[in-house]
């Protein structure tokens, strides 16, 4: 019999302090007209100097743990998807495994950008699916503003910080039903942090993040509906069968954009892009979390999570929560 994973528990994190549009007025030359106007965004979460991702990620492990009802000594595998390791090594798993007390199991992190925590989701299904895990934590999680030049308008604006987290388990029934990967590395100058290490400082440029916008908006629809379709396609599914889109969160201009190219109600995408900014890896668990807690989503819908990121890379996963 086919084994499957399904999800058993959705968690999430923001860091306290808040910074509002009003808020970027006083650094950088920008409105909160404008920001609204091309993103959607009105404030966005700031982690404390002395947090880190792995304190975020620790903080969205243990809301997902408890409301699965689980020990975290029962996990089998833990995946982290990040752009924003705590350090160059060892990963931020395994400080997160560590810091949760779930010892032995194998824990990696997963570098795919925006799309981190799709890509970490899919290869969770991967290794449940085929045996070698029965439990698994899987987590976005990101300090993406210590990536940010707060000098620079055209970036600063639009991240923010947060931790979202699923534990998925070995089921007879789906779950999971398919995920759809993809990566196009010729476009890896138009979203990325240049710099890196080397005789024991920052070479290459800097560690800000750069990004042609246009070309990141214009692909970021293209790509994220054809990952939907494709999952839609595979499953012999409608988009009418789908009750929740769960997106990647940048900008609700792409959001609205990628509902229409799938004629699909904006009502049916779940957005937070607004109160969260873009949070890079965290931000498809985060919206998951936020519209299961506040009674959206229901055990038995179908979801529909997709992504969009540096690399760039892509993809999507088809789901019965
Ligand atoms: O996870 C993927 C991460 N990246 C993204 O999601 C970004 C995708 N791209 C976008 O969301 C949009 O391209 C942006 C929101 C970044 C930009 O929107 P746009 O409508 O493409 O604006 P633009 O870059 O064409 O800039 C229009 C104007 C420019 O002024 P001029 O040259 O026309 O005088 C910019 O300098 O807006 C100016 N501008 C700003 N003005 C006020 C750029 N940033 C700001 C700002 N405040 N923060």
């Amino acid at each position: 019999m086919t084994t499957y994973s399904r999800i058993i528990g959705v968690g999430s994190y923001l860091p306290e302090r808040i910074l509002t549009n009003a808020d970027l007025e006083k650094i950088v030359d920008t409105n909160d007209e404008w920001i609204v106007s091309r993103t959607g965004i009105r404030e966005r979460h700031l982690a404390a100097p002395d947090q880190f991702t792995s304190d975020l990620a620790l903080r969205a492990s243990q809301a997902a743990l408890q409301y699965a009802d689980i020990d975290p000594a029962s996990l089998d595998l833990i995946i982290l998807g990040t752009t924003t390791p705590d350090r160059i090594f060892p990963s931020t798993a395994c400080l997160v495994q560590d810091k949760l007390g779930a010892g032995g199991c194998p824990a990696f992190d997963v570098q795919a950008v925006c799309t981190g925590f799709v890509y970490a989701l899919s290869i969770a299904d991967k290794f449940i699916r085929s045996g070698s895990a029965k439990r698994a934590l899987v987590i976005g999680a990101e300090t993406f503003s210590r990536l940010l030049d707060w000098t620079d308008r055209g970036t600063c604006v639009l991240f923010g910080d947060g931790a979202g987290a699923v534990v998925l388990e070995a089921a007879q029934e789906p779950g999971i039903y398919s995920s759809h990967l993809y990566a196009e590395g010729q476009y890896n100058n138009s979203l990325t942090v240049p710099g890196y290490i080397a005789e024991g400082r920052l070479q290459g440029g800097n560690g800000f993040t750069t990004m042609n916008g246009a070309e990141v908006f214009k692909l970021a629809v293209a790509n994220m509906s054809s990952a939907v379709k494709e999952a839609l396609t595979v499953n012999q599914f409608s988009i009418d069968d789908v009750d929740w889109v769960v997106p990647h969160q940048a900008n609700t201009r792409i959001l609205g954009a990628v509902a229409k190219k799938l004629q699909l109600p904006s009502s049916k995408v779940v957005q937070t892009v607004s109160e969260h900014g873009n949070t890079s890896a965290a931000s498809v668990p985060l919206a998951l979390d936020t519209a299961v807690r506040d009674g959206r989503i229901q055990p038995g819908h179908n979801l529909m999570l997709c992504a969009m990121g540096g690399g760039f890379t892509w993809g999507s996963a088809l789901l019965k929560f």
